[in-house]
């Protein structure tokens, strides 16, 4: 059974950091009802879910992928490029041994946040950002590279983290919202969508995407390719650069 990691929002959350977007007020119980409904999509389609001890000191703890990234049965423990969000992976990591994953860790003076790591196949996409830098991802490389994993450095200046501006959908197409990805050319597929909230989704199965109601045309286009989608309200997090990766870490087991 897949598993989902995350971890509640603090009632700090509209504190969190910024990077590209203006501060706008943040409903701190409209998020609390958000996080249920995200967490409850995953729970409808079987997934197990496991609940990291709350960080409420951290307004961006929420965002529990940036702390942890698996490949295979290997748990990478982030070390984040913000500063303020160091102290969440300690959590992170007690979680995750927990769960008996075997674990390693990005050291100084490196920098990984999970947002930046799309898997595509065997193939990480890592970006290269204001939160995650070249040690960070030389460290990633050298852990993944006996375990037949690719590592191919993709430069990111418009957007807060790599999958803020793209995710890739069941068949390993890549979707983005042109105006914020630096180069689409990277991908071998690159299908643009209408909306910036529409870059992201999550892959629940192989038919299956969980997206931001916030983009319903996007919604239609995914349809279109003969997918499900399933639609869930996360714009108390849109608010803060997050999306409906950075709220989970999956284990796919
Ligand atoms: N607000 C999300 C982040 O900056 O990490």
């Amino acid at each position: 059974m897949p598993r989902l990691l995350v971890r509640r929002p603090s009632p700090r959350l509209a504190d969190g950091e910024l990077t590209h977007l203006e501060r706008v007020p943040v409903d701190a119980a409209l998020a609390q009802r958000q996080w249920d409904g995200y967490v409850a999509a995953f729970r409808a389609r079987g997934w197990d879910v496991t609940e990291l001890a709350p960080a409420d000191e951290h307004p961006d703890g929420v965002f529990v992928e940036d702390t942890v990234v698996v490949f295979d049965d290997l748990a990478v423990i982030t070390r984040p490029g913000a500063d303020s969000r160091r102290g969440e992976t300690a959590s992170a990591r007690r979680a995750v041994e927990a769960s008996g994953l075997p674990t390693a860790a990005i050291q100084a003076p490196g920098t990984l946040e999970g947002g930046d790591v799309l898997k595509i196949g065997r193939t990480a996409y890592v970006g290269l950002s204001s939160r995650t830098n070249e040690p960070g991802i030389a460290q990633l490389r050298a852990l993944l590279a006996p375990r037949g994993w690719d590592v191919v450095t993709v430069p990111i200046t418009t957007v807060l983290h790599l999958k803020t501006g793209v995710t890739a959908l069941p068949d390993g197409t890549v979707i983005g919202y042109e105006r914020l990805v630096d180069d689409p050319s990277v991908y071998e597929r690159f299908v643009p969508v209408p909306e910036a909230e529409g870059s992201a989704v999550v892959v629940l199965d192989e038919h299956t995407v969980l997206m931001s109601a916030s983009a319903p045309r996007t919604a239609e286009l995914l349809q279109g390719r003969g997918l499900e989608v399933v639609a869930v309200a996360v714009t108390e997090f849109e608010k803060l650069e997050g999306c409906v990766t950075c709220l989970s870490v999956r284990v796919r087991g």
